[in-house]
């Protein structure tokens, strides 16, 4: 039923899906742990629960691929990108955000362009959640800009950390 009606590009949205879900979750679970050594521990939690909502949304793809009788391979998680304090770690959130958006509308797009309506809303429902995510990353960035240095720990915006341009390759080797 469903696995008569999967074209393969539904399947490459799937399987590129499941790979920035992952991604999500390696990288705001890192954060998170990031953060919290900063003594954000409010920013902490918001970032673990990001990673846990990302889980689910893998889990969701996960159970999609295994009913349309495909074996789920997330082979490309991304490098986690981090920053030197909350507000870069939110730009990057938001740039991670919007990429999934760009997916699910694409695939939102090719699932109707093909009739194919259970992959439509399945790929409609995590677009409107991503959406969201984008939104609420918006409006907590720009709280953070109202608010400096309240959230912001002392080390992350004396003026020398907050004017030198640092790169997750300078402060946090990467093991590849
Ligand atoms: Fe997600
Ligand atoms: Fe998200």
């Amino acid at each position: 039923m469903l696995a008569a009606r999967a074209d393969q590009r539904v399947l490459g949205y799937l399987g590129r899906a499941l790979s920035l879900e992952l991604s999500a979750v390696q990288m705001y679970t890192t954060q998170a742990r990031l953060v919290g050594a900063w003594g954000l521990a409010e920013a902490a939690e918001h970032l673990r629960n990001e990673a846990q909502e990302e889980m689910g949304h893998a889990d969701r793809i996960i159970e999609r691929m295994l009913a349309i009788g495909v074996a789920p391979s997330a082979s490309q998680l991304r490098p986690v990108r981090l920053g030197r304090d909350l507000a870069e770690l939110l730009e990057v959130n938001r740039e991670f955000e919007l990429e999934l958006v760009q997916l699910y509308t694409d695939a939102t797009r090719h699932s109707a362009r093909v009739g194919d309506h259970d992959h439509r809303m399945f790929f409609e429902r995590l677009l409107g959640e991503e959406q969201t995510h984008y939104d609420e990353l918006t409006e907590w960035l720009a709280r953070l800009q109202n608010s400096v240095p309240a959230d912001v720990p002392e080390t992350a915006v004396s003026p020398r950390t907050r004017r030198e341009p640092l790169t997750t390759q300078r402060r946090f080797r990467s093991v590849r």
